[in-house]
């Protein structure tokens, strides 16, 4: 049904991990959005008030939880924005310092590749930045730079600042 290409299959995560974490495929509430941001120095990067409406339109999203904890926090997110049909974009990608390199972000990619699968039709463009270093950990899922495309952005500035 779809061309992507198909994820190998996946180490699991350490057993003691893997007991207390809880993978819920929902959108992150504000404040783990926040938390979950805050965590990995992105606070000042996002527009917080806009992102409760961008959560809620998100096509697809992941938060993972850890159980092991006296209070139940949030530990990774990922979602997928675009239009549904034919754009897709990987967006949000994050967990917590303390969880990385134990296989949580991989998880997340995975599951977010399995809902493509799914839902993207044949010939879909799934897209995603990836911040700098960390091609090699998108491109086991099949991300790549293409040399006839450039990734190009720019980010809205606040109209006071525009016209000051
Ligand atoms: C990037 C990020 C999501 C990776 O999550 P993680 O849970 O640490 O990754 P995993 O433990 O699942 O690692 C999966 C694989 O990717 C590799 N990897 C992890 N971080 C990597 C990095 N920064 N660069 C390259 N490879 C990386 C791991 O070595 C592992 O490889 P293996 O399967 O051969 O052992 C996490 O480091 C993070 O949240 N960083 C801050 C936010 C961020 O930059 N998000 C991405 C925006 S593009």
């Amino acid at each position: 049904m779809v061309r992507l290409p198909t994820p190998r299959l996946l180490e699991p995560l350490s057993d003691s991990l893997a007991e207390t974490l809880l993978i819920e495929a929902r959108a992150p509430t504000l404040e783990e959005y926040q938390d979950l941001c805050a965590a990995v120095g992105w606070s000042e990067t996002i527009n917080f008030a806009a992102a409760p409406a961008s959560l809620a339109h998100s096509l697809f999203s992941i938060v993972v939880l850890d159980r092991g904890r006296a209070v139940t926090r949030p530990v990774g997110m990922g979602r997928i924005v675009g239009d549904g049909a034919l754009f897709f974009y990987i967006q949000d990608i994050i967990v917590r310092p303390e969880y990385q390199g134990l296989g949580v972000g991989r998880k997340i990619v995975e599951r977010l590749m399995g809902w493509l699968h799914v839902h993207a039709p044949e010939r879909a463009f799934v897209g995603l930045f990836a911040a700098e270093g960390k091609d090699s950990f998108y491109a086991r899922f099949g991300f790549m730079r293409h040399p006839a495309l450039t990734g190009m952005f720019q980010v809205i500035p606040r109209l006071q600042e525009e016209y000051e």
